[in-house]
């Protein structure tokens, strides 16, 4: 008995079918997959159909390289590795007009593509005029010596807030400056949209892609949307390996971790904080038997559940799974999905593909 990360990869395909209803999208693939697996994904968004992909590291996006061959990749963090880059036709990001000044040589035959900051304020050019400035400068150089400007992209900051207006902002600029420069360029590449923004609006007219990420892994954006959205492959499982009984008043694990209010069975589960059970998850329920039982206490390599007379040693204890998610809790205010999902140990959990 161990406790499992388990993915199942006919629910994972159907769902990214089911998402992206036939619409261009570019699969974020960043920090191996949202920790579902760099190898596992590329070889399921391929098979749905999905071409083309973006990370934020140039060794993830040499991997998806040798993955996918002719693939279109993007990397959406800037590197100075530009040889690598242009070998392995890998698209990067231009992140501002100082990084196009102090590169500008090296950048010659490498396909990038122009990043607008707008209000996440973590990259990209100011404004559209710099931009045009940039498309200027390269265009005056001779040919060869010149990048290929094929894309044009932003990221949404507020796509999953709905009190404040924000999201409006960010939209309302991008979209126009976004239709100044297309009366004069012509991009390849124009991608804004992560998947709460793709969900609230659709693919927006003149962009090529959707950027998703979350909603193909299985996890809502945002709260209101019904659980049939998205479908989560992943169930994380372990084991009752003992029911103890305690007394009112008694208390068990390390430092009066938990002190009975009333006489009770405590079930011991093999999963813990090692094995990416985070605090917060802890304050929730799980699932035994189709029921859900309150979690009591978090070490290491256990937890203790208070269960009833229905809880037998051996059962099977689900953390996550689709009766159970990931965005339930994230809801909850455990973490982010991409938080809960990267905190499960991959070296702990015994790791099944289905
Ligand atoms: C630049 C960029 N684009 C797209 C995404 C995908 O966002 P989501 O997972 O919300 O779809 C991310 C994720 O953080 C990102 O950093």
């Amino acid at each position: 008995m161990t406790a499992r990360w388990t993915l199942d990869t006919q629910v994972f395909k159907e769902n990214i079918q089911h998402v992206i209803q036939g619409q261009p999208v570019m699969a974020v693939v960043k920090n191996n997959a949202y920790h579902y697996g760099l190898d596992f994904a590329v070889a399921a968004f391929l098979s749905a159909g999905i071409d083309t992909f973006s990370t934020t590291v140039l060794h993830e996006a040499l991997r998806v390289r040798e993955l996918a061959p002719d693939a279109t990749i993007f990397l959406m963090n800037p590197s100075t590795e530009f040889d690598v880059l242009r070998h392995h036709r890998i698209h990067m990001t231009l992140p501002s007009l100082a990084f196009y000044e102090e590169y500008q040589t090296e950048l010659a035959g490498l396909d990038v593509h122009l990043e607008f900051e707008n209000l996440l304020h973590r990259s990209g050019f100011k404004t559209f005029d710099e931009m045009r400035e940039v498309i200027r400068l390269n265009e005056q150089r001779p040919e060869h010596e010149q990048m290929n400007i094929t894309g044009i992209w932003t990221h949404f900051g507020y796509a999953d807030e709905f009190d404040v207006p924000d999201y409006a902002m960010e939209k309302a600029a991008w979209l126009a400056g976004l239709g100044e420069m297309l009366e004069d360029y012509h991009f390849d590449y124009v991608h804004a949209q992560n998947s709460a923004s793709f969900v609230r609006d659709g693919l927006f007219s003149q962009h090529s892609h959707a950027r998703l990420g979350i909603i193909l892994y299985g996890s809502r954006p945002y709260s209101s949307l019904d659980e049939t959205i998205t479908q989560q492959a992943l169930t994380v499982s372990a084991n009752v390996i003992q029911i103890r009984e305690l007394k009112k008043g008694a208390s068990a694990g390390y430092s009066f971790a938990y002190t009975a209010d009333h006489d009770v069975k405590i079930a011991v589960i093999d999963i813990g904080y090692g094995d990416g059970i985070l605090r917060t998850r802890s304050k929730h329920d799980c699932l035994i038997n189709g029921r859900r039982f309150p979690i009591r206490a978090l070490m290491m390599s256990h937890l203790f559940v208070e269960v009833d007379d229905s809880v037998k040693p051996g059962d099977t204890v689900i953390l996550y799974s689709n009766a159970i998610r990931i965005d339930e809790h994230t809801f909850k205010g455990v973490g982010a999905n991409s938080e809960q999902l990267s905190a499960l140990n991959h070296h702990s959990l015994k790791k099944e593909i289905l």
